[in-house]
């Protein structure tokens, strides 16, 4: 990693698919729906890492309700665009989800396969209900069936960087999505 590299200043990154307050309302919006249906109850936000880390951050302050958080870390894509087909659980949950109502928040559905994984996972440990929330849905590449109760954006088959998401581990600090440039996915 270039260690004068600027987010800004990184035109190789690609086009603005959604900038930060589109993307800053739609979570708001999130909110507010997810506030309205968990009414009289503490839902329970897990993240799935490291993607989904700073939806879960913006989206548990858009909830008007008392939750509590967790965050489980699974492998499916290693330093690749492509994944494997593979998951494997890398961090379990702190906390037991029995007797929960749990919300798995995931940055984006790609084949289905991380949260399908996750999903059985935590199915068998007893949740009060178990839904899921992702900030991106990207349909095309659709392996296993997932039911998916809130979705953020549906968005075209393009690889996207920021808000989270990374390419190599790197612009998760993009305050904005970005389609990530062909220069810069072969690069
Ligand atoms: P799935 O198991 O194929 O649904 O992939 C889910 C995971 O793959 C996400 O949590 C992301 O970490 C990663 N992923 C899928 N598509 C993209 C993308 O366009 N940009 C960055 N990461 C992605």
């Amino acid at each position: 990693m270039k260690a004068d590299w600027s987010r800004r200043a990184d035109e190789n990154i690609g086009a603005l698919l959604l900038d930060a307050p589109a993307i800053r309302k739609r979570v708001h919006e999130l909110g507010d729906q997810i506030t309205g249906d968990y009414r009289g109850r503490n839902p329970h936000l897990i993240a799935i890492l490291k993607g989904a880390c700073i939806f879960h951050a913006d989206l548990v302050r858009a909830i008007d309700l008392s939750l509590s958080m967790d965050f489980i870390a699974v492998g499916s894509y290693g330093n690749a665009a492509r994944t494997s087909g593979e998951v494997r659980l890398l961090k379990d949950l702190d906390e037991s989800v029995e007797g929960r109502d749990v919300l798995l928040v995931e940055d984006i559905l790609d084949t289905g396969l991380t949260v399908h994984y996750i999903l059985q996972n935590l199915g068998s440990r007893g949740p009060r209900s178990l839904k899921v929330v992702t900030l991106l849905n990207k349909p095309s590449h659709r392996q296993v069936d997932v039911p998916v109760d809130y979705v953020g954006f549906e968005i075209p088959d393009h690889f996207v960087v920021g808000y989270g998401l990374d390419f190599k581990q790197r612009y998760r600090n993009l305050p904005e999505i970005r389609i990530l440039s062909r220069e810069a996915l072969g690069g």
